[in-house]
């Protein structure tokens, strides 16, 4: 595959997937992510999104197709493709009677690093932007801005190549949603392979290489960050969210 830096990347390959109620999540979607890239998938409630994420992590298995981590296809090997990926979702599941550094030194533990120490810890959630006097508070009293911080934190401790964030800005407020945008944009700067989904255009468009616009299980379309600078992404995406075949039928503006 080919990246800015080094091998690793993230792809879909012929990715099918019929749930088994016989609904069709995703319906043959194929992309890549390389190393040091955002990839950013948009689309309405039901396209699919959150399914290719779950294949990625073998939550779910593709009916058809694979998905890779570094080559290593999901639901062959899950358990070494998860090694290479950290997670971050909308409502990240933290305790809420641990302090920010208890869920920090839970989880990293959880996931097999015994390595840190109290200031590693203090050090990322700094980097994350959370304020010293937050760091031996309860998750409880916590707004969402400053549990997605924790959240991401944990992400960066488990230094994964790969970063996979399902609606990650859903429900922060606009300086947090700005402050988790500098941070996606460092860790591209660290070489990560980013894979996130989003309902935020004008996030996506800001800080994408690459858009995938997904409709009913399929991917419609991608552009690239050259592709889409002097394009309006909102029009673009209402164009393919309404349909060609209704657009076609629709008089046309003289
Ligand atoms: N566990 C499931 N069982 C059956 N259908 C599901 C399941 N999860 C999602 N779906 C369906 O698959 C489609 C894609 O859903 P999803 O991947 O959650 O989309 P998105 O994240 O883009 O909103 C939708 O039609 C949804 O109802
Ligand atoms: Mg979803």
């Amino acid at each position: 595959m080919e990246n800015r830096n080094g091998d690793f990347g993230l792809e879909a390959r012929t990715l099918s997937k019929r749930y088994e109620d016989g609904v069709l999540a995703l319906d043959n979607v194929s992309f890549s992510v390389g190393a040091g890239q955002i990839y950013t998938m948009l689309g309405a409630n039901g396209a699919g999104k959150t399914t290719t994420i779950n294949i990625f992590f073998n939550f779910i298995e593709p009916s058809e197709g694979e998905a890779l981590v570094g080559g290593i296809v999901t639901h062959k090997e899950p358990l070494k493709a998860k090694t290479k990926l950290a997670f971050v979702s909308e409502n990240v599941m933290l305790y809420p009677n641990f302090t920010a550094i208890q869920n920090l030194d839970f989880f990293t533990k959880l996931g097999g690093n015994h390595d840190y120490s109290k200031d590693d810890y203090r050090d990322v959630l700094l980097r994350v932007g959370l304020q010293e006097s937050a760091h031996f508070k309860k998750l409880r009293g916590f707004s969402k801005g400053m549990r997605q911080k924790c959240g991401i934190a944990i992400a960066i401790l488990k230094n994964a190549q790969g970063i996979l964030l399902d609606e990650p800005t859903s429900g922060l407020d606009p300086k947090a949603g700005f402050e988790f945008m500098q941070l996606l944009d460092e860790l591209r700067g660290e070489n990560k392979a980013i894979l996130m989904s989003t309902h935020d255009i004008f996030r996506a468009k800001e800080i994408a290489d690459v858009v995938g616009i997904m409709r009913q299980g399929r991917l419609l379309v991608e552009k690239s960050r050259q592709e889409l600078a002097g394009e309006n992404l909102e029009e673009l995406y209402m164009q393919y969210m309404v349909g060609v075949e209704e657009l076609s039928n629709k008089p046309q503006p003289v």
